[in-house]
């Protein structure tokens, strides 16, 4: 699949998700067969920048291209100076979010709430692609369905995009007024594919190999995106890239594989973090990766009282070695309840 001058190695997308898709995270999910992956939202409010949570979203040492920066806003001449200065960092292509439901986001009327504006919503877009543009960086758009069941507008909001320059678009299978909540539907996300000449990417409750090839097939859609279910469980795009490639389930990851991906990545997450910071909001990712494992309860609530690195990685070293001595695969994993409780959407 190609994106601009970009060849993706795949179709399979990691979802940006605020406070989870860091560089160490989206790194991980590429190595074990992702395609391409969008980053944490950076907010277009220029203040915020020099801020530490943005300048690490902007952050993209070492991170294989495409880099694709999500940038959030309302204000068309403020994205594109987001645009310009995410390009200026290395951004090779710029993602415009209208798909985020949080309040902190929309009540300034950014993220899926601009799907209820749409003059503004394709004065932004224009603008943005103005300053891409003579970069020859592509922009994309992640929206939702429309605002409620009622007011669904994907198909002319996706119409408009195309026609302002936008290269792709992302469709979530929800409304802005759903949250996280009910299911996601494919039928507007079909809409908009037999609408649009660019690309379209599904997002919306994937979780599974058999999941991905229905909503591929349902929805003809060029890509697909995974959020929640690649938390605790990165290798879920190339248990999906083999089953779409042969129609096989792939064995799920030996524990030992499993614990030294974890590992590694724990330590590229200190990396970016620091000590302080990093032993503590490397918890989430270690409750999502014990989540569905036996004893990965009691074991996740000893792990949150550990207050330094080092400890942290060998207490975790060692729990998957005792998991080893009675698995030597992981079990399949059950999909992940939706968690927006974590949505994190400050600079
Ligand atoms: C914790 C969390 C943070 C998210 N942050 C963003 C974000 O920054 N930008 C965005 O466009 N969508 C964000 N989303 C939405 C996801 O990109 C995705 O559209 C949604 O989770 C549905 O896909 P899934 O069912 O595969 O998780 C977030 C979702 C979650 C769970």
């Amino acid at each position: 699949m190609k994106l601009g001058a970009f060849e993706l190695p795949n179709r399979l997308f990691v979802a940006p998700m605020a406070g989870v898709t860091d560089r160490p995270f989206r790194q991980l999910c590429r190595r074990l067969g992702a395609g391409y992956a969008v980053s944490e939202m950076v907010t277009s409010q220029r203040a915020l920048w020099s801020s530490l949570k943005t300048s690490r979203r902007a952050d993209h040492a070492g991170e294989p291209g495409p880099i694709a920066v999500q940038i959030a806003g309302v204000d068309p001449r403020e994205m594109a100076d987001a645009a310009r200065y995410n390009i200026d960092r290395g951004a090779q292509i710029i993602d415009i979010n209208m798909g985020c439901p949080a309040k902190k986001v929309c009540n300034v009327w950014a993220g899926s709430a601009l799907m209820s504006n749409v003059p503004l919503a394709v004065r932004i877009i224009e603008a943005v692609v103005a300053a891409s543009g003579p970069h020859n960086v592509p922009v994309t758009l992640k929206m939702r369905t429309g605002r409620s069941t009622g007011e669904k507008n994907a198909v002319a909001m996706a119409r408009m995009a195309e026609q302002a320059g936008v290269a792709m678009v992302t469709v979530h299978g929800r409304t802005r007024e759903q949250g996280f909540k009910g299911l996601a539907e494919y039928d507007t996300v079909a809409a908009v594919k037999a609408a649009l000449g660019i690309a379209v990417v599904a997002n919306g409750d994937i979780d599974s190999p058999e999941k991905a090839r229905l909503v591929l097939d349902y929805t003809r859609a060029d890509a697909l995106m995974i959020g929640r279910a690649a938390q605790g469980r990165p290798w879920i795009f190339r248990e999906i890239a083999h089953y779409l490639a042969t129609g096989q389930t792939l064995a799920p990851p030996t524990t030992a594989d499993a614990a030294a991906w974890l590992t590694e990545h724990l330590q590229d997450h200190y990396g970016l973090y620091g000590e302080v910071s990093g032993v503590r909001s490397a918890r989430k990712h270690i409750g999502w990766a014990l989540r569905e494992l036996p004893g990965g309860e009691a074991f996740r609530a000893e792990m949150n009282r550990i207050d330094d690195c080092r400890t942290q990685v060998s207490a975790v070293t060692d729990w998957f070695a005792r998991l080893a001595e009675q698995h030597e695969r992981l079990p399949r994993l059950a999909a992940p309840a939706a968690n927006d409780d974590l949505i994190e959407l400050t600079a």
